[in-house]
């Protein structure tokens, strides 16, 4: 962590929680806390619960929790240090420079000077697509249908086969070796400067802030590779940057289209789509997603038409899903890919197809049906359970439904065994057991996360009565210490709970997230264990507690006996077992 726990501390305190969420989610109070849509996974119904007490939020269908800090990490996909940056500037703050470590500020300054170069060296290509030496590369764009305007816009460009000029060019523009080292650009040794991308088209890669941070070649012709592109450095992170981005975030349209390649994104650019991205040739990840969800709502995945794409929407249709996005497929057939579509048919034809983009549910059943024979009883079998499966994924109960009346429709299945087929491994699924591919059911996939739902549960109404109880810490100790809770994050969340009772601090939840900034699925779980509210009866909860607290300490040495072999020992925990029965717990 680069800042001190004074600075984020008022970071977090001068950032109320509700006003943030409320920027981006529609809030409605009820209770104590306030409720709204997540906007980490797709819902009907309001699971997102946001508590200003605790200045914390905390999602009861996808579990995704947090502080105001965490928030703006997984929304905006920002690192902690982003994050913080991000919040303090909407509060007015000036973060205090002198909290940056050496090797902080040499990275800032590193990242700075590279974002400088390669934007000399973008104005150098550009200059050359210009010039004598690119004529050739303007014959290509042009012979692929590139305006002017439209060269210009994505800043296109030519290396020449003279690697000289580009490295001479940077030298005098005042770039050491060192930042085109660090960029892992040119290559630079006793033997001259080469540039990897010499003789090769340039397509500028642009993060979304318009900032160039590498390039993407394209041979003339053929050869291998056909593109070549710039290696991840400081400023380039392939799995959070996506080409086209620059302009698509503000485009009209509510919508992305997600495409395959630099030249998709701008031939649909230039036929008016201005709402194209591509993640460029690397496997789409969540952290795409979850970029494209700050903008959007909806995906139109529009991959070529070839197995290979085909095979890529099917993997990339979880990732987007997970994210909370609405996920439809366009059909481009006969043709390959958008920008080959577009110069045979033209823009209109291609907004027809939006308008006609199945839905992902769809897609997934079309994919199985295309590896059937329905005239075989058990290739028809196997057909209509795993369209049982991929329509029991779909987790609002409504659209669910309704996609299986649909669904019972265009494949013919009988509606009843669709419903019956559905709701029989929604079931299975929630007691634990998951349904493999075929459709067949197993108790193998038992998570350990649901096997522990019991003691979780105990646990969060243990650590609400500790935020809440006005006993000092040794008082709480002799009750119940960390030791006896069931993981290394609930043991840490109720440490630091007993730490700051101790301190004298009124317990922050908030504060105590950031101990986990780290790891977002142990933020997640420390963050659970904040979201549960005593009974407002004080003889119901006192009862309650007590019971959760016997809960977690039998478990606790249940876990002790299975594994104590010391016959002393074991003896000791089998009376404090029969104790622990007997006895009532005070609190
Ligand atoms: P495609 O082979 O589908 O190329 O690769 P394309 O976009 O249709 O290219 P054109 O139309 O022939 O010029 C899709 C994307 O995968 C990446 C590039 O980002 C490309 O745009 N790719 C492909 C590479 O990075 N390297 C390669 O050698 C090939
Ligand atoms: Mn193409």
């Amino acid at each position: 962590m680069y800042y001190s726990e004074d600075v984020i501390e008022e970071v977090r305190s001068r950032n109320d929680i509700v006003g943030v969420i409320s920027q981006v989610v529609n809030l409605k109070k009820k209770g104590g806390r306030y409720f709204g849509l997540c906007p980490f996974h797709n819902e009907k119904t309001g699971s997102f619960s946001v508590s200003e007490d605790k200045q914390m939020y905390f999602c009861f269908g996808c579990h995704k929790g947090g502080n105001v800090i965490s928030f703006v990490m997984d929304y905006e996909g920002f690192s902690f240090q982003e994050a913080l940056e991000y919040l303090a500037e909407r509060a007015g703050m000036t973060l205090p420079k002198e909290d940056f470590g050496e090797k902080q500020r040499r990275e800032a300054g590193k990242r700075a000077r590279i974002l400088a170069m390669y934007k000399d060296a973008a104005i150098y290509y550009y200059r050359q697509l210009r010039g004598a030496a690119g004529e050739r590369g303007r014959k290509y764009f042009e012979g692929r249908g590139l305006s002017e305007e439209t060269m210009k816009k994505w800043g296109l460009g030519f290396a020449p086969s003279n690697s000289a000029g580009i490295y001479e060019y940077l030298r005098s523009s005042g770039h050491s070796d060192e930042t085109i080292r660090e960029a892992a650009y040119l290559s630079i040794n006793e033997r001259g400067v080469y540039d990897p991308f010499w003789n090769r088209v340039i397509f500028p890669i642009m993060n979304g802030q318009g900032k160039v941070i590498g390039f993407g070649g394209r041979i003339m012709g053929s050869g291998e590779p056909k593109y070549y592109n710039s290696k991840e450095s400081p400023v380039f992170d392939k799995s959070r940057n996506l080409y086209g981005l620059q302009f698509a975030r503000s485009s009209k349209r509510n919508y992305m289209l997600l495409c395959e390649g630099y030249m998709d994104v701008i031939a649909l650019h230039q036929a008016g789509f201005d709402c194209a991205v591509a993640s460029l040739g690397t496997a789409f990840t969540s952290g795409h997603a979850s970029l494209i969800k700050r903008y959007v709502g909806e995906v139109i995945l529009t991959f070529d038409s070839d197995g290979a794409g085909q095979k890529a929407i099917l993997r990339a249709i979880p990732i987007l899903k997970g994210a909370g996005l609405t996920v439809k497929v366009l059909d481009m057939k006969p043709y390959k890919d958008p920008d080959e579509f577009i110069t045979h048919l033209g823009a209109e034809a291609y907004e027809e197809r939006i308008q006609k983009a199945v839905n992902a549910v769809f897609f997934e059943i079309d994919s199985d049906l295309a590896t059937r024979d329905l005239s075989d009883p058990d290739s028809k079998t196997r057909f209509f359970k795993e369209t049982a499966e991929i329509l029991s994924r779909i987790e609002d109960k409504v659209e669910r439904d309704n996609y299986i009346i649909a669904a019972s429709e265009r494949y013919a299945i009988p509606k009843d065994t669709l419903f019956e087929m559905v709701n029989y491994i929604g079931s299975r699924r929630e007691m634990g057991l998951t349904a493999n591919t075929s459709g067949t059911l197993s108790g193998a996939g038992i998570k350990k996360k649901e096997k522990n739902a019991g003691i979780n549960e105990a646990e969060k109404t243990v650590v609400a009565w500790m935020l809440s109880c006005g006993k000092s810490a040794d008082e709480i100790e002799k009750i119940i210490s960390p030791d006896y809770f069931s993981d290394e994050t609930s043991k840490t969340v109720a440490a630091l709970v007993l730490k700051s009772i101790k301190d004298g601090k009124t317990p922050s939840p908030a504060a105590f997230i950031d101990a986990f900034s780290e790891d977002p699925e142990k933020r997640e779980q420390a963050a659970m264990y904040f979201c549960a509210e005593l009974p407002e009866d004080e003889t119901q909860a006192r009862v309650l507690v007590a019971e959760n607290i016997r809960l977690i300490k039998k478990k606790h040495i249940n876990e002790l006996l299975r594994t104590e072999t010391d016959p002393d020992r074991l003896r000791e925990l089998i009376r404090e077992k029969s104790e622990t029965d007997r006895k009532d717990i005070e609190i």
